[in-house]
């Protein structure tokens, strides 16, 4: 059998990155016709839009999409790809592993966090407006439908995946009604899963302990800011953003992307670390339910890092992209 999935290549560094992904991928034995949809800055000329709705259809129809960063316009001009998509397709959760991989530098060892951000509310809900000409509002919408589903969603990772603790980050203190609602709902869902111990924690607090101490945590839950600040702060205590794979899952329906943007600094120059995208790829075949090539990939980018030998320069190293996927390709068993 074959499985249809939406493929969106993205900008800057995002068709290569893909690409590495996509070859490791259809070297994996898992068949895959990939249905290949742009998005982002290269078609804002053509469709007057960077999420064109072709892509949003070809993701309802397939239902599992593989995504490459897409660059946004700061400040002015087109609302984010990525925020429209989480919002079109309803994909509540965002989903980023942040693990240590032997061989990768980094300050720490034995970092092992999954962060599980709010995905379609928050700041994020995109409600702006000016307030004459040197004031503006973004409006920050907290609801107990969507704070009770994220860490419904954080409390099933942990169980299934046979973790001890879920922590809730907010800033309760003083967003006492948006922040204090999230709070008092995961402490409600925290009740329900007796088996899974329970904190929270503030969010300034929650990014000191983690510099400090990341290995005392493991499934953390919070609203769609924090998580986006505190996940790329998170991948720099295992070897940057490179590295970090990341998923947006809504009810049946799943668009797999790295945390990492389309880098332009160094787009176009084969030189990006492929990792985060191909570890994207095994979290889309565990969610495809493919454990045996998912596991296979993941030993093959854990072999290559830890030799250390073919690796890109975010790295240390001085191999290209394309040297780097084709010495994880060797080492498909
Ligand atoms: P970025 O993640 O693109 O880059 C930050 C730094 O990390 C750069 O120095 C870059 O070279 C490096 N980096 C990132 N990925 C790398 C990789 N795979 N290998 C080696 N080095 C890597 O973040 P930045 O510069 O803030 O954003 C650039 C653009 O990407 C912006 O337009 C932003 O809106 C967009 N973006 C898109 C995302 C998405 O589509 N999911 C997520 C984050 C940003």
């Amino acid at each position: 059998m074959a499985y249809n999935i939406t493929l969106i290549p993205g900008d800057g560094i995002g068709p290569e990155v893909m690409e590495a992904a996509k070859k490791v991928i259809d070297n994996s034995g898992v068949k895959i016709n990939w249905e290949v949809t742009d998005a982002g800055a290269k078609v804002i000329n053509d469709y007057g839009t960077p999420l064109p709705d072709y892509v949003i259809d070809s993701i309802k129809k397939n239902r599992v999409a593989l995504k490459g960063p897409v660059t946004t316009p700061v400040g002015k001009g087109f609302r984010s790809v990525n925020v429209g998509l989480r919002q079109a397709l309803n994909l509540y959760a965002n989903v980023r592993p942040v693990k240590t991989y032997a061989g990768v530098p980094s300050r720490y060892e034995n970092v092992d966090l999954i962060i599980v951000r709010e995905n379609t509310e928050d700041l994020y809900a995109g409600i702006e407006h000016k307030v004459g000409e040197e004031a503006a509002e973004s409006i920050k919408i907290i609801t107990k439908k969507a704070s009770d589903r994220i860490v419904e969603f954080a409390f099933d990772i942990a169980e299934k995946q046979r973790r001890n603790k879920v922590t809730a980050v907010h800033k309760a203190n003083i967003m006492k009604l948006s922040d204090g609602l999230f709070l008092k709902c995961a402490r409600e869902v925290a009740n329900r899963h007796k088996g899974i111990e329970f904190s929270d924690m503030i969010v300034d607090a929650m990014s000191m302990r983690l510099v400090q101490s990341p290995e005392n945590y493991d499934v953390l839950v919070m609203p769609n800011l924090y998580g986006d600040i505190l996940s790329d702060m998170a991948s720099g205590l295992v070897g940057g953003l490179g590295v970090v794979p990341g998923a947006n899952i809504g009810d049946n329906i799943a668009v797999f992307e790295a945390v990492h943007g389309s880098a332009p600094d160094i787009a176009g120059k084969n030189m990006a670390n492929p990792t985060a995208a191909i570890l994207t790829g095994v979290m889309m075949l565990k969610y495809l339910e493919e454990f045996e090539a998912a596991q296979r990939i993941d030993s093959a980018v854990a072999e290559v890092l830890k030799e250390g030998k073919v690796v890109t320069s975010d790295l240390g190293g001085k191999s290209t992209t394309t040297e780097f996927t084709e010495e994880v390709i060797s080492k498909l068993k």
